[in-house]
């Protein structure tokens, strides 16, 4: 495969800690992919992340071992403005990466520092902001925000950089159902339909499923399982043992499988399971 990211042999210990954050993480991302990061707290997710767009160790001291490469190129030995042009960050906490007095200027923020011409700006906010359902909040204040409006916004402004690569940081967690699926489906349009690699951390294991290509599990600073949505839940245990739970849909599939009443694939939605069941029972 043809790697966009290729993370080998990672290592990070934040300055002071007993234990590393990260270790001897290899991963490699292939342009195009959907990438769904989850774990336990404490996994070492966010700092994956840290390690991908450069804030990690241009920002971030600590020691670090290994190599992250973003198209060929050392990203320890890349400028985070220079990652920043390629790779599009929404972070863990949105009050902290919200930095101007409106929606609009907090999304020309971004497009200004790349030298966009003002007529394409014009016509990439505007785009930025109907993708994520927020044309509304256009002229407001963002200290005004809601917690859920402010990661909309923040994904707004990542998407409006147009990036090759987009790395989210549990952008869903201030968000109801509604409003988390509604993110996933902007992410899976601006994967599928623009070709942008998309790299979420998400505790919300059944949305996860149910979008993304590939599910990359973490625990204790290293990656426990890599494997497409549909095999993780084949192997619930792995998950029970690093103490995550399985989706109620995966769980009654899978219970439905073992008693040999379900056969095909394993339904990764509650709409796929209701087609099971109904085949089941000659609905
Ligand atoms: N700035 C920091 N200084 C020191 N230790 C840190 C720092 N940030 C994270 N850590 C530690 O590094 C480890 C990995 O943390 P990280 O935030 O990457 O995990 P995570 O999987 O994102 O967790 P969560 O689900 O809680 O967001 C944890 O042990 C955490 O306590
Ligand atoms: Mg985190």
């Amino acid at each position: 495969m043809n790697s966009l990211i290729k993370i080998e042999g990672l290592s990070f210990t934040y300055p002071g800690a007993q234990k590393a954050a990260l270790s001897r993480v290899d991963l490699a991302i292939g342009q195009g992919e959907f990438v769904g990061i989850t774990g336990p707290a404490g996994a070492g997710k966010s700092t994956l992340l840290l390690c991908i767009n450069g804030i990690i160790p241009h920002f971030q001291e600590g020691e670090v071992v290994g190599s992250v490469r973003f198209q060929g190129v050392d990203t320890f030995e890349t400028s985070c403005r220079d990652l920043a042009r390629s790779i599009g960050s929404v972070f863990e906490d949105p009050e902290a990466q919200i930095v101007a007095m409106t929606v609009e200027e907090e999304l020309a923020f971004g497009l200004e520092n790349l030298n966009i011409p003002p007529a394409e700006m014009e016509e990439r906010i505007a785009w930025a902001l109907k993708m994520t359902g927020i044309e509304s909040l256009r002229y407001r204040s963002t200290a005004q925000l809601s917690g859920g409006q402010k990661q909309r916004v923040a994904i707004a402004a990542a998407i409006a950089l147009r990036p090759r690569v987009l790395l989210l940081d549990e952008p869903t967690s201030e968000l109801d159902p509604v409003g988390t699926d509604e993110v996933f489906k902007v992410l899976r349009h601006l994967n599928r339909d623009l070709g942008i690699t998309v790299v979420v951390v998400e505790q919300k294991l059944d949305v996860l499923m149910e979008h993304v290509n590939r599910l990359v599990i973490m625990d204790q600073g290293r990656v426990w399982a890599d494997l497409p949505p549909r095999q993780v839940l084949a192997q619930p245990e792995l998950l029970d043992e690093i103490g995550l739970c399985v989706p109620p849909v995966g769980r009654l599939a899978h219970r439905l499988r073992q008693a040999g009443l379900l056969g095909g694939e394993l339904p990764l939605t509650v709409e796929e399971a209701f087609r099971g069941l109904a085949g089941l029972v000659g609905g």
